[in-house]
């Protein structure tokens, strides 16, 4: 399922790299790493702290020709298969946020970026960005937002290294890729409800247009967010929308 793994020691950004090499017809399992990014980039126009020789910068692109309607809830299925590399790799029990952050106790280990590009209706290229905190410098971490942590302090005296966190990242999320137009988010949903961070939590959903308070009730079959609120269950899908506790 790997077609190529170019390895960089700079880049501006994996998912950057990965979208100028996407050619279509040719570019499933084309994969992009970088020791370093300078221009790494998150969910919501934010940064993605990428100091050099530390963490796990990763790109993979992948073709689908059911459209972008068909990949809804795909980006979910990418937390469930990081965090099932994490613990093939030792790490304790992680959490999920949704749509996609990976914490561990509340604190930013990973988080998960798709950028498509194609029709809505027939075939489109995803690339799906993959950013792991593994060895986190202090200084770097100043400009981090949130709670973070990362492998080293998660996983006690004996982390496992990048190359086998990389390996593991690659042998859960290529047969992901692989099998998702066929069977969708249904068959990741159960495992990405035992993984919900929020489940039954009092949250207010932020986006740019509005706030929107009730109780996250983990998501549906197609990956939607089922909030509880005075209107009753909503389904809500992903996008440029924030979820904190209250
Ligand atoms: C988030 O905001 O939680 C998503 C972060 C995604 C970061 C990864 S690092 C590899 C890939 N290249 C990028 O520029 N971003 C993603």
């Amino acid at each position: 399922l790997l077609r190529k793994l170019t390895v960089l020691d700079s880049v501006d950004s994996t998912n950057a790299e990965a979208m100028r090499h996407r050619a279509p017809g040719s570019s499933s399992g084309l994969a992009y790493t970088a020791e370093q990014q300078s221009a790494g980039r998150g969910r919501r126009g934010r940064q993605w702290v990428s100091p050099f020789a530390r963490n796990i910068y990763l790109s993979l692109v992948w073709e689908f020709s059911q459209g972008a309607a068909a990949l809804e809830g795909l980006s979910l299925a990418v937390g469930v298969a990081v965090a099932n590399a994490l613990q093939a790799c030792g790490a304790p029990p992680l959490q999920l946020k949704w749509p996609n952050d990976v914490l561990c106790n509340g604190a930013k280990l990973g988080g998960i970026l798709l950028e498509m590009t194609g029709d809505a209706a027939g075939n489109c290229q995803v690339v799906v960005g993959v950013g792991l905190n593994v060895s986190m410098p202090e200084s770097a971490a100043e400009n981090i937002e949130q709670a973070w942590t990362d492998v080293a302090r998660i996983c006690g005296n004996k982390p496992p290294s990048r190359n086998r966190l990389l390996a593991a990242l690659l042998d859960e999320l290529l047969p992901l890729l692989d099998g998702f137009e066929a069977g969708g988010f249904a068959p990741w949903r159960e495992a990405w409800m035992a993984l919900d961070a929020y489940a039954d939590t009092a949250v207010v959903l932020h986006s740019a247009e509005s706030r929107q308070a009730g109780i996250a009730r983990g998501v549906d079959e197609r990956g939607a967010l089922q909030l509880e609120t005075t209107l009753g269950l909503q389904s809500i899908f992903g996008g440029e929308i924030s979820m904190r506790p209250v």
